[in-house]
């Protein structure tokens, strides 16, 4: 076989290694297998193969360390990764570290012919673009972009690590799931994600999974064709297809329903899907960047979410911190919404004076960033000032009955406990307008306990 297309193969199991050398003569390749690593790189140089398949457990030089060479000396070679079953964690890691694409055992011949076939029609691609133009793309990346974040405040040493995974992460085209509570950001750092990556002129796409029915979402995801269903009077487009070369964004991914996950899943390996209707099978070239505020992991413990979806999304996780863990951006953050505030309210003198400033950092947030925008905004309409004080945001935050809320460090059983007794006879006392007997009544306890408790922590 004069002209046909080389794959070096790296697997210690004879077995493994015959099957696979057998399994790919006959797509028409031709095979060079080797049972170690160490024998395989020097001839990388010499042989050109148009791409690896390395196991991941060999004797000797393993497979991630032959990665971390072949990235090195080779950047053009791609590698599929074999790895046991059971293990995604190290196909999760091998991606991070360049594979392109991984395969667990065991695999039927179809899977792994598809996976070499797709990878070799994506360095064809990657081909026709000719040198000198690859490297102006390259250099023109380089040059007018700068990794920006966004509008996403924060200088917090979590958030700065967030910051340094999306601009690691932002120019490749792994799969992305962004974790986090309600209101902590997802969607910006889906939004920086894009502006970051090679794909940015083209579209972003987001997808709210919760608040459309399966059948909706179906059609919404993948189209449709004229006349699939009642209703379906021409064909549209699904947000796959005007994804294309862009980014697709799975908001509320944790709620999908268990069909939907099925037909992700396909999408994601094989990156092909159907209109709903269709007979054609469409091609797409889209990133995945994906969010949830569930725990999909225990999600796919309980049954509730397939784990090779998950496993396929999780590839690089991205941890939004809620805002009470990170109350130090507090400051930041209040000075950016209220600049954007003072044009919304025409109130171009407004500014937070200390003890507002004070209570935004006592409070736990349970609503996170979108909840501090809210108080703050709230508070400049009803504030009759120029500056808004503690007394102009609402009483949950002002009320230091927020330090009900344990922060994670928080373990001094006694210290805790005085903190609760201090913020509840301050929150009996608002109630009481200051009455002692009324607020002892409230607290359950005799007057004279609660006067020397006001003495004891300098209440009065
Ligand atoms: N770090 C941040 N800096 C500036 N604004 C932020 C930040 N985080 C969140 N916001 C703002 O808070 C609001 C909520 O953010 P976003 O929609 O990204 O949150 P989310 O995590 O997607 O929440 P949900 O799960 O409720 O959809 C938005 O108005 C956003 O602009
Ligand atoms: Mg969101």
């Amino acid at each position: 076989m004069e002209n046909a297309i080389k794959i070096f193969v790296i697997e210690d199991n004879a077995t493994m290694r015959e099957g696979l050398e057998q399994v790919l003569s006959h797509y028409g390749y031709s095979v060079k297998a080797f049972d170690r690593a160490e024998k395989a790189l020097p001839e990388i140089a010499t042989e050109s193969p148009a791409l690896l398949i390395c196991d991941y457990k060999l004797p000797g030089m393993d497979g991630l360390t032959a990665l971390a060479e072949i990235r090195q000396a080779h950047p053009l070679l791609e590698v599929i990764m074999i790895t046991a079953f059971g293990s995604i964690d190290l196909a999760v890691t091998a991606m991070q570290n360049g594979a392109a694409d991984f395969i667990t055992k065991p695999f039927s011949a179809d899977e792994i012919g598809i996976k070499i076939e797709r990878l070799l029609q994506r360095i064809d691609e990657r081909k026709k673009m000719n040198h000198l133009e690859a490297e102006n793309v390259y250099l023109r990346e380089q040059l007018d972009a700068p990794f920006q974040n966004g509008d996403i405040i924060g200088d917090s040493p979590v958030m700065r690590e967030v910051f340094k995974t999306i601009e690691k992460v932002a120019r490749t085209d792994s799969s992305v799931m962004i974790y986090g509570e309600s209101g902590t950001g997802k969607e910006l750092v889906a939004r920086a994600l894009h502006k970051n990556s090679h794909r940015r002129a083209r579209p972003f796409i987001r997808v709210n999974c919760s608040a459309l029915a399966e059948g909706v979402l179906e059609s919404e995801l993948f189209g449709h064709e004229k006349g699939s269903f009642t209703g379906a009077l021409r064909r549209k487009l699904g947000r796959f297809e005007l994804a294309h070369e862009g980014t697709i964004f799975l908001d509320e991914i944790g709620d999908i329903s268990p069909a939907m996950q099925l037909r992700l899943l396909r999408v994601l390996q094989e990156k092909e899907f159907e209109r709903v209707g269709g007979e054609e099978t469409l091609r797409v070239d889209v990133r995945v960047v994906a969010a949830t505020n569930h725990n999909l992991k225990e999600d796919v413990e309980a049954g509730g979410f397939r784990e090779d979806l998950y496993y396929r999304l999780h590839i690089v996780p991205i941890n939004m911190p809620p805002l009470r863990a990170r109350l130090e951006d507090v400051p930041l953050l209040a000075r950016h919404f209220l600049a954007r505030i003072r044009v919304a309210t025409r109130k171009p003198e407004l500014t937070l004076q200390d003890n507002a400033l004070a209570a935004l950092q006592e409070y736990h947030w349970p609503g996170n960033v979108r909840e501090l925008e809210n108080v703050l905004e709230r508070a400049a309409v009803l504030c009759e000032s120029d500056a808004i004080g503690a007394d102009d945001l609402p009483l949950l935050v002002k009320d230091r009955s927020a330090i009900l809320t344990l922060n994670e460090n928080q373990l001094d059983l006694n210290a805790t406990l005085e903190q609760v007794e201090q913020a509840l006879i301050e929150r009996a006392m608002k109630l009481a307008h200051g009455v002692k007997a009324e607020a002892a009544r409230k607290l359950g306890i005799k007057t004279t306990t609660l006067l020397y408790k006001l003495t004891k922590y300098g209440m009065e």
